[in-house]
């Protein structure tokens, strides 16, 4: 089964694995001024309908045509589907059909040439001065974090992060581990995150 067909039985089965609310550091972002999102590896859409009901046009690129679907169903509901489009690709070669003010990357889980390959075809893409905010499972949740794939190859560490994106100049950058409540059945539970937020240089 290759990664296009896992991801599309993935969506299919549990179409609700991420949830209804965007990712907490997403929120965190102004959003005063951005216009246009590109949400890689946006899955079924959580991250994209958020910025969508916040006034910004967003394109979800995703290798599952599935989970594009089902997003694309969710944008209709929500009543922003003329806010919203999709590229079904790789995200190693994926061409965005617009340059975005902000580019989102949750959860993408690529060993780390493929992950090295997606973020420079990512930010070769956008305008200067975008902003960028990437997250991942962090290393770190391995041992001591909820959640989160169990192949190390796939998670990633502030330093491994800082090395992908050394080659390309930032007006402000910070990488750090950043810890987020999961809540379940059983109560609270804390998962470790890498989070990338920065605006390239003009
Ligand atoms: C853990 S989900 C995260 C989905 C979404 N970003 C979120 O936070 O709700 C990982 C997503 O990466 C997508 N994905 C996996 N490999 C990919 C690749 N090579 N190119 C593009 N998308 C990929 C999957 O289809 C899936 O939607």
């Amino acid at each position: 089964m290759d990664s296009r067909q896992f991801w599309d039985a993935r969506y299919r089965e549990k179409p609700g694995s991420w949830g209804e609310d965007p990712n907490i550091f997403l929120t965190e972002i102004e959003l005063g001024g951005l216009s246009t999102a590109v949400d890689l590896a946006g899955g079924n859409g959580r991250n994209s309908l958020w910025l969508a009901s916040n006034g910004l046009r967003v394109e979800n690129v995703d290798i599952s045509p599935v989970a594009l679907e089902q997003f694309l169903e969710r944008a209709e509901r929500s009543g922003v589907s003329h806010l919203c489009s999709t590229v079904a690709a790789d995200a190693t070669e994926a061409a965005f059909s617009f340059s975005p003010d902000l580019l989102v990357i949750a959860y993408l889980q690529l060993e780390k040439d493929q992950l090295a390959q997606a973020i420079t075809n990512a930010i070769g893409q956008l305008k200067a001065g975008a902003t960028v905010l990437g997250v991942w499972h962090a290393v770190e949740n391995l041992e001591r974090g909820f959640g989160g794939p169990p192949n190390k190859e796939v998670l990633v560490s502030e330093d491994q992060l800082r090395e992908l994106v050394a080659d390309y100049q930032w007006s402000d950058l910070e990488i750090k581990n950043r810890l987020r409540v999961v809540q379940t059945d059983e109560g609270d539970k804390v998962a470790i995150d890498v989070v990338l937020f920065g605006h390239l240089a003009v």
